[in-house]
């Protein structure tokens, strides 16, 4: 049997409880389910409400089920992107209103640390990446040797902030003309070579932003987030929360521009001139929440982790 890699620490879990109002009868949705973790905090408040939740990896499905049957069975659970979750509640459930939405971003430690997934660096495999391996068709291995090579550069730009992203781009593009690079490891010395020697011995991985890149590009994380979390704001309830868990400043400057249009009375759209509208969200932190030293101390990935919590008012 596939050995299965479990260990995940919800991240934030008590500033989460606290904030997202929950009720013994809330109907909550996990639009990031993982291992289940947020969600069994979740199930355990709700004992006459339910639990919709959404991953697009198979394997967070099959072991949450597992996991939340151990504590409740008001539940639902399916696998899908959580940009087509809101119509899939509406159209095969019948839920058109949530008390309470969650989104941690980005990948759990479980899938992380498999090393078959191919989103390390730290382990030799084949460049994979896919949160969703039944339906994605696009590998970090066909990013890597089929995409444009402008946009690659914009991606490392873009999305992780790489300095080095034309020299990277450039020695990828020379190594690809020889052969295609199939495994991570062999991505990890094609950057290595193309970045100063210095960038070697600082304590950040040369190849961490890359790899973040080509995550974003192979699981279109930027148009997930961007289509994505206005559907889930559009569900809320009256009085419904919303919460985004983010991990690096490009996502969380994406949710905190998304959080200001709906919280803003100025429509702003630049062919015309401003015009007022009602707003119907409020901002519940002015800034986003950052995890205690304590935590940073327990689980030293939830440091990057940034917490916005947005409510319809009416
Ligand atoms: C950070 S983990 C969530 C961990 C979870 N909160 C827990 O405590 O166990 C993110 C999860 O969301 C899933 N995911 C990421 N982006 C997604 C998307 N656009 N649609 C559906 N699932 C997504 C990933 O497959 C991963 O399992």
């Amino acid at each position: 049997m596939a050995k299965e890699y479990n260990e995940h620490f919800p991240v934030m879990k008590d500033e989460v409880i606290s904030l997202a109002n929950i009720k013994s009868d809330s109907i909550v949705v996990d639009m990031t389910l993982g291992r289940a973790g947020h969600s069994s905090e979740f199930l355990k408040l709700i004992p006459n409400g339910h639990l919709y939740a959404v991953d697009q990896d198979i394997n967070a499905i099959s072991y949450s089920q597992r996991a939340l049957k151990e504590i409740a069975d008001n539940f639902t659970l399916f696998q899908a992107k959580f940009s087509q979750a809101p119509i899939i509640l509406n159209d095969t459930y019948n839920v058109n209103g949530a008390d309470f939405i969650f989104y941690d971003l980005g990948v759990s430690s479980p899938q992380f640390d498999d090393p078959g997934r191919g989103f390390s660096y730290r382990y030799n495999s084949p460049l994979d990446m896919r949160m969703d391996q039944i339906n994605n068709m696009t590998t970090a291995s066909e990013v890597v040797n089929r995409y444009e090579p402008s946009v690659l550069i914009k991606a490392l730009y873009e999305y992780a902030d790489e300095k080095y992203a034309k020299q990277i781009v450039k020695n990828i593009v020379k190594h690809r003309k020889i052969k295609p690079i199939k495994t991570t490891f062999e991505l990890v010395d094609i950057i290595k070579e193309a970045v100063p020697l210095k960038e070697q011995h600082k304590d950040k991985h040369p190849a961490k932003k890359t790899f973040l890149a080509i995550r974003y590009l192979v699981n279109k994380e930027e148009d997930e987030i961007l289509c994505g979390i206005p559907e889930g704001i559009r569900l809320l309830n009256s009085k419904g929360r919303l919460a985004v868990l983010t991990f690096n400043s490009y996502e969380d400057g994406l949710v905190k521009r998304l959080f200001k249009r709906f919280t803003s009375s100025i429509c702003n759209n630049k062919y015309l001139p401003p015009e007022k509208k009602d707003i119907d969200f409020k901002l519940v932190l002015k800034k986003p929440l950052e995890p205690s030293e304590k935590e940073i101390e327990l689980n030293h990935r939830s440091k990057p982790a940034k917490l916005r919590v947005i409510e319809r008012i009416n």
